[in-house]
């Protein structure tokens, strides 16, 4: 198989955490939008949570005037947010669990305990033209049932990996690694676009940037964290170098 190239999603949630903590307009989440289309991104991607803690309803709004390069709306599978998506029509809708009390998106989405519900619900969203894509464990099960519900994207979590190599975990990481890479070559295998994220950094992204069966990065946390140090624009644009040596 010919490799296509992989590409980079910068997700900007955090710099919308920064702005709210002070109550302050700045930092302003589309302006980072916008450096990080210049310094290479290929898409952005913002989630609306249900408590706007982050980004909010007019960010969304901002991003879809403002961006030349794809947003990627991730939301929780809700009526209020189906209806906010198909309000803008972003190139694509990223479906992931949500939960109050959690930090951040634990765990995937159980689709295969939610078919019938999943399938009505992403059907209006792909008639208006959005790509909608699953946010999933590597479960076999759950990629199976995204075939079902007729997403034609899934993002696999790579959360739990990430944590197992900065907990020093070498063999637990090398496992779930190795499901990871068996669950993108399932869900490639079965027409699937298979996109992967969460908490990738510098030192976690090159094996999915090596896998073939992968197209698509999305990374925020990381990038966001680094642009305290290094500036954003170069933060993505090591990010980069990193993806595209590891394709080679
Ligand atoms: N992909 C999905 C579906 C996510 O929910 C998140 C976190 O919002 C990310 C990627 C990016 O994760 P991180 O901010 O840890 O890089």
């Amino acid at each position: 198989m010919t490799t296509p190239p992989i590409r980079l999603g910068v997700n900007i949630d955090h710099v919308a955490t920064l702005r709210n903590a002070r109550g302050s307009a700045y930092p302003d989440p589309t302006r980072a939008a916008l450096l990080a289309q210049d310094a290479g991104a290929d898409g952005i991607t913002a989630h609306l949570r249900e408590d706007r803690r982050h980004i909010r309803d007019g960010d969304i709004e901002a991003l879809m005037d403002a961006l030349r390069v794809p947003l990627n709306f991730e939301m929780a599978a809700t009526a209020e947010m189906q209806a906010i998506a198909l309000r803008h029509r972003p190139h694509a809708v990223c479906l992931v669990p949500e939960k109050r009390e959690e930090r951040t998106t634990e765990g995937g989405l159980d689709v295969a305990g939610d078919e019938s519900r999943l399938a009505d619900f992403i059907a209006p969203l792909s008639d208006a033209g959005c790509r909608v894509s699953l946010f999933i464990g590597h479960d076999p099960r759950q990629i199976e049932a995204a075939v079902q519900v007729r997403a034609p994207v899934i993002e696999l979590h790579t959360g739990r990996y990430c944590d197992l190599v900065a907990e020093g975990q070498a063999e637990e990481a090398a496992l779930e690694l190795a499901a990871l890479m068996s669950g993108a070559r399932l869900a490639h295998s079965a027409g699937l676009e298979v996109h992967a994220g969460h908490g990738l950094s510098f030192a976690t992204v090159s094996p999915f940037a090596a896998t073939p069966e992968i197209r698509e990065l999305n990374i925020g946390h990381f990038l966001i964290s680094e642009a305290v140090f290094m500036g954003l624009g170069p933060a993505i644009t090591e990010m980069r170098r990193l993806m595209d040596a590891a394709r080679a």
